[in-house]
């Protein structure tokens, strides 16, 4: 099974992937993800989208299709994809399409989180994540169990993103909104979207999906 998840900044994308590895042994694909270890690792790809995801703007669509299509080529067949972030833009969308047939697999779900954009700003500039497993958190909504230490690896150095600040978040929301949901007629028009409530709590969301996937 392959699915994108689809929504602007905030939506919760991160974190219902996330469960879906943890739950299913699907794979999580986020361009966002590898974008920034590319930043991290001081690549030429890093290099080249350094400034502009600290603008909020998007990065070219040959570079994260050629990520997509790396990571898909790395992990063969078997575990269900994720798309996470990606795609963006119609000419993603399109890649995609080719992408996907390439390695010979098909998608099967489009899932829309719909949100309430006053409601993201707080859910990012509150978002952090492990430094060291890349668990996500966030300061009102997702603490970890003991205060300063990370459920999952143990680990009690936490990061947050560049972006996550209050202006990035709208010029990423305008983003969103002009070029990425403009992509969504071409997947209602093969009858795959699904929309759910994002503003649900963390779990209501999971078990929405879940419901998705069994159908
Ligand atoms: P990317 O990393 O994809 O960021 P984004 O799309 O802006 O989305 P976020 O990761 O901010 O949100 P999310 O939906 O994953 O939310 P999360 O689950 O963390 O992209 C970053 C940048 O990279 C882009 O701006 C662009 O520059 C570039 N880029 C990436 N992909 C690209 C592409 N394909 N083309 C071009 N450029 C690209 O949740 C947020 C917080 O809320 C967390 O703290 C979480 O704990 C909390 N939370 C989650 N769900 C709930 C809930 N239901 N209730 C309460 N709190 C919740
Ligand atoms: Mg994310
Ligand atoms: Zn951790």
């Amino acid at each position: 099974m392959n699915i994108i998840l689809l929504g602007p900044p905030g939506a919760g994308k991160g974190t219902q992937a996330q469960r879906l590895e943890e739950r299913r042994g699907m794979r999580q694909l986020s361009t966002g993800d590898m974008l920034r270890a590319a930043v991290k690792a001081g690549t030429p790809v890093g290099l080249e989208a350094k400034a502009v995801m600290e603008r909020g703007e998007l990065v070219s669509d040959e570079i994260v299709s050629k990520l997509i299509d790396a990571e898909l080529a790395a992990m063969g067949e078997g575990a269900g994809a994720i798309f996470d972030g990606y795609p963006r833009t119609e000419a993603q969308a399109r890649s995609l399409d080719g992408i996907l047939a390439l390695h010979g697999r098909t998608l099967d779900h489009v899932i829309e989180l719909e949100v309430n954009e006053d409601a993201l700003v707080e859910r990012i500039t509150g978002r952090f994540t492990c430094a060291n497993c890349g668990a996500g958190y966030h300061d009102v909504f997702k603490q970890p169990a003991v205060a300063g230490v990370c459920d999952k690896c143990g680990s009690a150095e936490f990061k947050r993103r560049p972006d996550d600040n209050e202006e990035t978040v709208r010029t990423r929301m305008a983003e969103y909104r002009a070029k990425t949901a403009p992509i969504l007629p071409v997947y209602e028009a093969r009858g795959i979207v699904h929309r759910i409530d994002g503003m649900a709590d963390i779990d209501a969301v999971s078990e929405a999906i879940a419901e998705i996937l069994a159908s």
